[in-house]
């Protein structure tokens, strides 16, 4: 062979292998799917309680990595602006409890957000579901905050079916476009089949961001019938039973989209992340067992989530079916998917709360590279608290329910703690997950490190607005009964905005 000959051999030789390599991987950009379910508990799925019929999610978690410790905010919109920011709520005035209907309450304008990092490498961005960030002015919604498409509902809670929240405002959205044909249609079923269909159309070399935050299991307790009849008919109490069926609903749904990655060949190349927004409403059939407390309390069992990391592939997720036990907090997942969708660290902004956790999501050993986490600090409640290491202490009312609700059937639950609650309180979470041994009196010195740690964090606190009043100009009677953004002025709208 002569020396031009080999050349030509070798240039061929290269140019079959990047084919190849270009063929597997498609977009150097994996796709990502990320479902938020609305107030499951920590026990409200098949792999911990039996009772409840989870498969497809049990399946997934069983393929992935379960997060073991994972955190999130202890209600609705703090999670979402954590999530969406990689902040902690306290830095951004989103720490005191959730965005009302009809306030002038939003996340603020001034932070990108994850949809909008994500477009700069090429990424399509989806929204289907529940925003609840705010949308007294255009600016604050979806569709101008970084996502392509939006199709769901501003507000807290409505009506599964009839998609209508307070004051009789109908409250469901296909862009900016009110859409009312969802009506009569239980959301689980419009979010799921909304998913798919994008999913479907999606041209599998460009790269995804889907953001699925589910209505379910949020209140009103409402699934059709035979969710109940069918799978969840055994279990004893009334609400449970109820939550149950809209918990199957929720996982039948996730098995269709998941099987429709499959389907129209993202899965090889996706990520899909579930978690909850917070931890489960203890008085409405959800559980937490055995962690204490309730949906937004500071308790492990309204911020410690169930959530895992699912991927058919393991050149973006090498360990599978394994557990993580490392310390992870919602403002973690904005660095990580970034890093995941192939930003350069130096791009990921470092006025962030959020640790980068790829490269332990990868690997699964070792000490997570995050040693502390701020739980809240809530200068109305006058509540905070902070974990370093296995130490976590509470200052002020870490919030009712306090006890443990909901166990397993056959499982005795414990009694709760009666009298007045301490203003400072110590828990080991190491040896005391369950949070039953307030350790105050016996460890002073770390009581004081903690002490020390949260005042400086305090000082980073930006205030939260003031509660105020639903603004008259937001009335959906103003807007033919749908809830509408245009009313952050206090202005009228004109007519053509009805
Ligand atoms: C919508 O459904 C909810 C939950 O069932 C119900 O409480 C509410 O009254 C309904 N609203 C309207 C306008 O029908
Ligand atoms: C899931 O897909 C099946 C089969 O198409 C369908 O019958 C069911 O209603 C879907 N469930 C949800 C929650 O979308
Ligand atoms: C937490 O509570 C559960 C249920 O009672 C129990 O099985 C578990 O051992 C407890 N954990 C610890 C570390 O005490
Ligand atoms: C006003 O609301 C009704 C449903 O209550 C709907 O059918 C109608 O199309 C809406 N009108 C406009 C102009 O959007």
């Amino acid at each position: 062979m002569s020396s031009s000959e080999i050349f030509r051999l070798v240039l061929l030789l290269v140019a079959t292998v990047s084919y190849c390599a270009c063929r597997r991987s498609r977009s150097r950009h994996p796709h990502i799917i990320f479902i938020v379910a609305d107030d499951l508990g920590w026990s409200d799925v098949g792999w911990r309680d039996p009772e409840m019929h989870t498969p497809a999610l049990d399946r997934l978690a069983k393929e992935g990595i379960i997060l073991n410790q994972a955190y999130m905010q202890s209600s609705c919109s703090p999670s979402r602006g954590a999530l969406m920011t990689g902040k902690y709520p306290f830095r951004l005035g989103l720490q005191h409890s959730v965005i009302s209907a009809g306030k002038k309450e939003y996340l603020t304008d001034k932070e990108t957000i994850l949809p909008q990092y994500l477009r700069t490498l090429g990424y399509a961005t989806h929204i289907v579901g529940k925003w609840h960030l705010g949308f007294c002015d255009w600016k604050y919604t979806p569709t101008y905050r970084g996502f392509d498409t939006f199709y769901g509902f501003y507000n807290a809670a409505q009506g599964y079916f009839n998609h209508t929240g307070k004051k009789n405002g109908y409250d469901f959205r296909d862009n900016e476009k009110v859409d009312w044909s969802a009506k009569g249609t239980y959301s689980t079923h419009l979010f799921a089949t909304r998913a798919q269909r994008i999913v479907r159309d999606h041209d599998p070399d460009k790269p995804l961001f889907l953001y699925l935050p589910f209505q379910a299991v949020h209140g009103p307790f409402e699934v059709p019938q035979e969710y109940i009849d069918n799978y969840c008919s055994h279990v004893q109490d009334k609400a449970r039973r109820v939550h149950c069926g809209m918990v199957a609903a929720l996982d039948e749904a996730v098995g269709n989209v998941s099987q429709s990655l499959q389907d129209f060949g993202l899965a090889d190349n996706a990520i899909v992340i579930f978690t909850t927004d917070n931890g489960g409403p203890t008085k409405k059939g959800s559980s937490n067992w055995p962690l204490r407390g309730s949906k937004t309390t500071l308790w492990e069992g309204g911020t410690r989530a169930i959530s895992f990391v699912q991927s058919k592939s393991r050149r973006l997720l090498p360990k599978q079916g394994v557990t993580f036990n490392g310390l992870m907090h919602v403002v973690d997942w904005l660095p990580t998917l970034l890093t995941a969708a192939g930003y350069d660290s130096n791009d990921i902004p470092a006025n962030i709360d959020g640790i980068n956790m790829w490269k332990q999501l990868r690997r699964v050993r070792g000490r997570s590279p995050r040693r502390e986490m701020v739980y809240n600090i809530d200068e109305v409640k006058d509540n905070a608290a902070i974990r370093i290491g296995r130490w976590k202490l509470i200052q002020g009312k870490a919030g009712k329910p306090n006890g443990w609700y909901n166990p397993p059937t056959g499982v005795r639950s414990r009694k709760v703690p009666r009298g007045k609650a301490p203003t400072l309180q110590l828990f080991d979470l190491k040896r005391d997950p369950n949070e039953t041994r307030n350790l105050i009196k016996r460890k002073p010195k770390i009581v004081q490190r903690l002490l020390r740690k949260l005042e400086k964090y305090k000082r980073e606190l930006v205030l939260s607005e003031p509660r105020s009043r639903m603004l008259k100009m937001s009335d959906p009677k103003l807007f033919n009964n749908t809830w509408s953004p245009g009313f952050c002025s206090e202005v009228k709208p004109t007519e053509d905005c009805l």
